[in-house]
């Protein structure tokens, strides 16, 4: 495979599952083998801090850190939780991940393992995802009968066991202290953090959290090395990244773009524009985080050029607005999403996600004069609240529409009253 090419989604569309023989002809499990053979876990962990890999499912934390933090704490039992719980409406790429290319996943895993010291792993996913689920059984199967899992792996010292778990279908299950709850037995609902996981998660244990799609860039890494991963993507956003690209594209599905590409091309060239050939308004990067402009579908795609127009690329779930499309019915669909899927547990969330809902029924109803001020009050009231980052994954979508679509706002906000 090129260095340039595709890192992770390596086969052309419509194959079948990557079975291991398959996984091994383009070198699958090479780097994890060699890794045993003739690495001290340090050197990963150097060569990961190289590549600047950052976390896939969200928040974008440098990789090398968390393995860092693992590997240099205490010793004795140490987890690595691959969290592949994507419930998120408009993303699907680690469900395709794990159904299309388990093994990437299932070495990425093993690789964070032997760098951070841990012996077992939980490959989490959701219990509606009945083929990734299946895929991923399948796979964990062909690699136990291949020897490389269990104890004393290829005889060397490094032992390890990976556990499949189907955590319950919400969106707050995939967050990490969620997905360690619902793997003890638990709701699946956040916890409070401190501690976190990487130094109390599973069993009291350090946990390494990270996505499936972080995981398994790792091979590449550890195979081809840092600085042919660094030829893709931008300087301070490294590598490839997944998009999941809606059905009202001409080409709707998952398909990996490094770094540096932007939302046109993803939606133009990639996605062949939109099925109804109307021009796109504005794009949702991810269901939580902010829109972007029409005249920013231009900035490269990275978590710095973003972060400059108030956004991130999130998880890649991107979602559309187009010429014609009712922006105030869609942004209520997001609210109340997020008022349906906070858990209970934190009064602010309950409180902010609800109202949110309620302002955007308003508008919808031309009853909300004071929407903005509204808004920017429970941004205000929800800074810093509740276990986990809901409250800001709600208000993202729904603040940035206020300036992005300020004027299908405005218009909605006095529409019932107007010429009365
Ligand atoms: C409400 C909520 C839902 C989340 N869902 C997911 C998810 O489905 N998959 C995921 O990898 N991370 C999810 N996260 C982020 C995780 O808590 C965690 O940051 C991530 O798994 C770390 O992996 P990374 O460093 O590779 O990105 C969610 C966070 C929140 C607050």
């Amino acid at each position: 495979m090129s260095s340039t090419g595709p890192i992770l989604l390596t086969r052309p569309r419509g194959s079948a599952a990557e079975d291991l023989a398959a996984y091994r002809e383009c070198g699958g499990y090479s780097a994890l083998e060699r890794a045993i053979e003739s690495h001290e876990p340090a050197h990963l962990i150097r060569e990961i801090e190289a590549s600047g890999l950052r976390g896939r499912g969200g928040a974008a934390f440098p990789m090398a850190k968390k393995l860092r933090l693992a590997a240099e704490g205490p010793s004795g039992r140490k987890f690595i939780l691959a969290n592949g719980g994507e419930h998120e409406p408009g993303s699907n790429k680690d469900k395709h991940l794990v159904e299309f290319y388990p093994h990437k996943v299932l070495e990425g895993i093993l690789l964070a393992a032997y760098a951070s010291g841990a012996q077992k792993g939980f490959l989490y996913l959701i219990e509606d995802m009945l083929a990734p689920l299946a895929s991923a059984a399948k796979a964990i199967e062909e690699l136990r009968a291949d020897g490389l899992l269990g104890s004393r792996i290829r005889g060397s010292q490094f032992s390890f066991e990976i556990a499949l778990h189907r955590g319950p279908p919400t969106y707050v299950a995939g967050e990490e202290t969620a997905a360690i709850d619902a793997i003890e037995g638990g709701e699946g609902k956040p916890r409070e953090k401190p501690p976190y996981p990487g130094e109390s998660g599973i069993e009291a244990c350090p946990t390494t959290v990270s996505n499936v799609e972080t995981l398994a860039h790792l091979p590449f890494i550890l195979r081809e090395g840092a600085e042919a991963y660094r030829r893709l993507g931008t300087a301070e956003s490294s590598g490839s990244m997944l998009f999941t690209l809606p059905d009202s594209l001409v080409n709707p599905g998952v398909y990996e773009m490094p770094f540096g590409g932007s939302y046109r091309e993803l939606i133009e060239v990639v996605g062949g524009g939109t099925r109804s050939g109307r021009a796109v308004r504005g794009v949702l990067p991810a269901m939580s985080s902010a829109f972007i402009a029409a005249e920013h579908l231009d900035v490269p795609i990275s978590h710095e050029s973003l972060a400059k127009i108030g956004s991130s690329p999130g998880c890649g779930g991107i979602h559309v607005i187009e010429e014609g499309q009712d922006v105030i019915a869609e942004i209520s669909a997001i609210a109340e999403f997020f008022k349906r899927e906070q858990c209970g547990q934190c009064p602010p969330c309950r409180m902010v996600t609800s109202q949110l809902a309620h302002i955007m029924s308003a508008l919808q109803a031309g009853q909300a004069p004071a929407y903005a001020a509204q808004i920017e009050k429970l941004a205000d009231f929800g800074r810093g609240k509740g276990r986990c980052s809901l409250i800001q994954m709600a208000l993202a979508p729904i603040r940035s529409a206020t300036a992005v679509f300020a004027a299908d706002m405005q218009a909605a906000s006095t529409s019932s009253t107007e010429g009365s």
